[in-house]
């Protein structure tokens, strides 16, 4: 595809903890891909963070570490647009003038609002309320056409869409309406270790129901060995009635790279020891090169600095001509 035609996607993760193995499987690896065919940016997304209350010192680390597991994943600063939210102030000037299109009855329905002001009922501030509108910014800024996010952005996805197409049919076109890519193929969906019936989240309670990209070996076998199976003790696919088990096989081969078929294949006739250990070790295998190149990474924040430098540069060129557009639609007088 010619470089200059490949449509363009756009990411982001929040800094906040670390991720897990599902996170890696299930977005990360497809956005390192991703960057074959695609015009990527990737974001973190540090104000979207903020709408929970932050420790300074800890936040700053936060951001540098995913910075560095960015890296360490396969994202290339040479290939992608790697940038820091805040070091665009245009995405806080988009949100604001995209709020004024977004009514309050549709932040109302998010169903991310409702369960966060659940959990922060000592903080249920508007950055909350208006969450999905920065998101929205974060999207039409740079004309998307792709965003690959989880199920559970979904709903903040078609927002950002409804928001465009509104926007378009009052000024006339200006926004790209992006799509969602979600559970593309070869995306695992990697279960909670304990629960295999949900998806494995980094706010599980149980440190044993998520396997953390930056976790030693020991402490992935003793994860593994302790995840949650069943009593038939024969290793099938069978997701709804032996949902641990396929959990483990879908890991296995999103690790190994084999096909279930293969993985039946091997498996056959086994106990659920082995599956559980081979799981393991594919894991470690595949999250060794990971995160002997985070350590390097991380500990030069001179470098991190410097691509977060460079990565807000091109997304600040980028974002410009589409705000110019955008206030000049609107009949505010531009700049220059
Ligand atoms: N809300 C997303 C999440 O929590 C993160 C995010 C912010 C995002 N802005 C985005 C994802 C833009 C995709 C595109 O996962």
């Amino acid at each position: 595809m010619n470089l200059t035609t490949r449509p363009t996607v756009f990411s982001g993760a929040q800094p906040t903890g670390q991720l897990t193995l599902g996170n890696y499987l299930g977005a990360m690896r497809t956005w390192v891909q991703m960057q074959e065919q695609y015009d990527c940016l990737f974001c973190v997304v540090d104000l979207h963070a903020l709408t929970v209350r932050q420790e300074p010192e800890q936040l700053r680390n936060n951001i540098y570490e995913l910075t560095a597991l960015y890296l360490a994943c396969g994202i290339d600063p040479e290939r992608s647009v790697l940038f820091l939210q805040s070091h665009v102030a245009a995405h806080a000037e988009l949100a604001w003038l995209l709020a004024t299109f977004t009514q309050m009855g549709e932040l109302e329905r998010m169903t991310q609002f409702k369960d966060k002001s659940q959990q922060h009922k000592h903080n249920i501030n508007a950055g909350l309320f208006t969450y999905p509108i920065l998101m929205a910014a974060d999207i039409l800024l740079y004309q998307t056409h792709k965003v690959p996010v989880g199920e559970d952005q979904k709903q903040h996805l078609e927002l950002a869409r409804d928001i465009a197409i509104r926007f378009n049919g009052l000024y006339g076109p200006t926004f790209q309406v992006p799509e969602p890519l979600i559970g593309t193929d070869g995306v695992a969906r990697v279960k909670d270790l304990q629960n295999p019936t949900k998806k494995m989240s980094k706010s599980a309670e149980s440190d044993l129901a998520k396997v953390m990209l930056l976790d030693e070996p020991a402490v992935v076998v003793k994860k593994f060995k302790k995840a949650v199976t069943d009593t038939l003790g024969v290793i099938r696919y069978e997701e709804s009635e032996q949902p641990g088990v396929a959990n483990l096989l879908n890991i296995w081969c999103a690790a190994t790279g084999q096909s279930r078929v293969e993985a039946l294949a091997h498996f056959d006739h086994n106990q659920y020891g082995k599956l559980k250990l081979e799981t393991a070790e594919a894991v470690n295998a595949l999250l060794s090169p990971i995160q002997s190149r985070f350590q390097a990474f991380n500990a030069d924040r001179e470098m991190l600095r410097r691509v977060l430098a460079r990565g807000a540069e091109q997304a600040r060129q980028r974002a410009d001509q589409v705000m110019a557009r955008v206030v000049e639609q609107l009949g505010l007088p531009g700049r220059s």
